[in-house]
């Protein structure tokens, strides 16, 4: 399934950028084809625009932010937050400006990030109970451009068999392939599965595991929130919370935005957020790597192409079955022409 053969995508919330981001300006970002600008209103709050000037056409994001209003730098057209055309810099002094406006998208700031829905949300944006506790910090890890599937990498988050291989070069261990076997339940934005895996515990990765033993064991506690992010929650035997959030925005069919941030219960004195950003880059790499070697149209019925599957796999099949319940509820409509022939 190619992500454009149904709307019903443009009905989450996806990660676009760090706010952060933008406090240098606005900026660009396609989401599922539409080309969206993002920029910091008066009040400070983010908010998303179509990314066109009404006058010529040109991209607003190529312009700049003065008093919370989008200048676009072909004539000086200005619109406010609501996307309302506020100033024609050509028009005398007194002369009404059109009341005209281009679109918006409904836009919020959660978890240092901008959100952003095309279309009215099926379900609110997931909880992070963490994120309101004072007993972590919150840590920025990744923002990047992959070359895959946004259900390619939510698959691969649940996929406790490509450690021993795809990870053989960080906490992989090739020797013990047979991956420890998720116990999964559904619920009503995906599923929850936990597992206990064993993973190699270089010195490098002392620090962050608050372990200096050669293996170490971690209770995982996943959770999926359909369509593209998941919870990543790893105890560690020393009491140590990782737990990653990863989100894969659809750009395209074909390319995603990786946002990943990390949530732990340790200091920045017993462990650097530099040294967690090192650690999980090399392991990010190794996904990279991977995923991008995959092929992003993702059937959901697997046998349609000989696509296999292993007893490890029953996450990735959960998956498939909640997507079809959500494409099944919200059906494509057909193209014009043949609603017009029907
Ligand atoms: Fe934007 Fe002319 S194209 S002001
Ligand atoms: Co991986």
């Amino acid at each position: 399934m190619l992500l454009s053969e149904n709307p019903v995508w443009r009905r989450f919330w996806h990660a676009i950028i760090p706010v952060d981001q933008l406090r240098a300006g606005p900026r660009p970002f396609r989401l599922l084809g539409e080309d969206i600008v993002v920029f910091l209103d008066e009040a400070g709050n983010p908010v998303a625009l179509a990314d066109r000037c009404r006058h010529r056409t040109t991209k607003l994001s190529k312009g700049w932010v003065a008093d919370g209003r989008i200048t676009c730098a072909y004539h000086g057209w200005q619109y406010d937050g609501t996307g309302r055309l506020r100033v024609i810099p050509q028009y005398d002094a007194g002369t009404p400006v059109p009341d005209e406006r281009v679109q918006t998208f409904r836009c919020q700031a959660r978890y240092g990030y901008v959100w952003v829905a095309l279309d009215d949300p099926v379900s609110p944006l997931f909880d992070i109970p963490e994120d309101r506790d004072p007993g972590f910090r919150r840590i920025q890890q990744f923002y990047d451009t992959w070359a895959t599937s946004p259900l390619r990498l939510i698959e691969n988050s649940f996929d406790n068999a490509h450690f021993s291989f795809v990870h053989k070069g960080t906490f992989g261990n090739i020797a013990r392939p047979k991956p420890g076997r998720y116990a999964i339940g559904e619920t009503e934005q995906g599923f929850y599965a936990e597992a206990v895996t064993e993973a190699l515990n270089p010195p490098a990765a002392h620090p962050v595991s608050g372990s200096t033993a050669p293996t170490v064991e971690r209770l995982l506690r996943s959770s999926w929130y359909l369509p593209f992010a998941r919870r990543f929650d790893m105890e560690y035997v020393s009491g140590i919370r990782h737990i990653i959030f990863t989100y894969a925005t659809p750009i395209d069919d074909s390319h995603i935005q990786v946002a990943q941030f990390l949530y732990r219960n340790d200091t920045e004195a017993q462990c650097p957020a530099q040294l967690l950003v090192d650690w999980d880059a090399r392991i990010f790499a190794e996904d990279k790597d991977v995923l991008e070697a995959t092929d992003p149209d993702v059937l959901l019925d697997v046998r349609d192409r000989g696509e296999l599957h292993m007893p490890s796999d029953r996450p990735s099949v959960i998956m498939r079955k909640r997507l079809h319940a959500l494409l099944a509820q919200y059906p494509a409509h057909p193209p014009s022409s043949v609603r017009t022939a029907a």
